[in-house]
């Protein structure tokens, strides 16, 4: 059993690398589930379309992280841990982390707070192991571009932030890996999901989780 969660900068290709690590697991008949944040549940997903809309909903930085932290708990508690209880795997698009870089280092509050905020949420659940995928802003930017060109979907009120304020979450996430090597494993954005995966496989293996 792991719990395993992808962070990165919005277009770092943590779903893409997510999705393929999925595969390997059924090939090697691991039972898993698959989930996100914000999100995951129903009450995460209302959360969700709340949050990242823009106009006159948009949440000021406390609110919106209490609604992170809300649909966090939600999952957590009715899908995560009853998954890990039962021996499954689980990986997770997003967690705790994201809310110390963005929050925290995007906008700025107090990290304290969000740490102990992220504590109450997740009732001390850690991931077994965050995978950073490391990406420039100005890489990242280029892919949400494409991306918005190609799915005509437009940019959330998170993506809309200032490249400031982009750059103060990579530097978060940078800061939590380097802070805590056992849980973190970055690997660059910039290889092809092959090798990504690669990467990420020799890892697992070292933690014995893998064959
Ligand atoms: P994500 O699902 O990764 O976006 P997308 O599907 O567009 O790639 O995450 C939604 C946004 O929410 C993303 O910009 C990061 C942000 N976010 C926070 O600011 N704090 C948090 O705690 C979480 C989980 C996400």
């Amino acid at each position: 059993m792991a719990f395993i969660v992808f962070e990165g900068l919005d277009g770092s290709g943590k779903s893409t690398l997510m999705n393929r690590l999925s595969q390997i697991l059924k090939d090697q008949k691991i039972d898993h589930e698959m989930t996100r944040e914000p999100g995951g549940t129903e009450l995460g997903d209302k959360l969700r379309d709340l949050i990242l809309a823009k106009g006159p909903y948009a949440p000021t930085p406390r609110a919106e992280l209490l609604m992170y932290e809300a649909s966090r708990a939600q999952l957590v508690e009715t899908w995560i841990k009853p998954r890990l209880q039962n021996g499954g795997w689980v990986l997770s698009d997003r967690f705790a982390a994201s809310s110390i870089a963005f929050q925290a280092g995007g906008r700025n509050i107090n990290e304290a707070d969000v740490v102990w905020l992220n504590q109450f949420a997740t009732m001390g659940l850690e991931p077994d192991l965050y995978i950073l995928l490391d990406v420039t802003v100005e890489e990242s930017k280029r892919r949400r571009k494409n991306r918005q060109d190609s799915t005509s979907v437009a940019e959330d009120r998170i993506e809309a932030e200032k490249d400031d304020f982009h750059n103060r979450v990579r530097d978060g996430f940078l800061k939590l890996a380097k802070n805590n090597p056992k849980q973190w494993f970055v690997v660059s954005a910039e290889l092809s999901t092959e090798k990504m995966l690669e990467l990420v496989l020799v890892r697992m293996r070292e933690h014995k989780w893998l064959k």
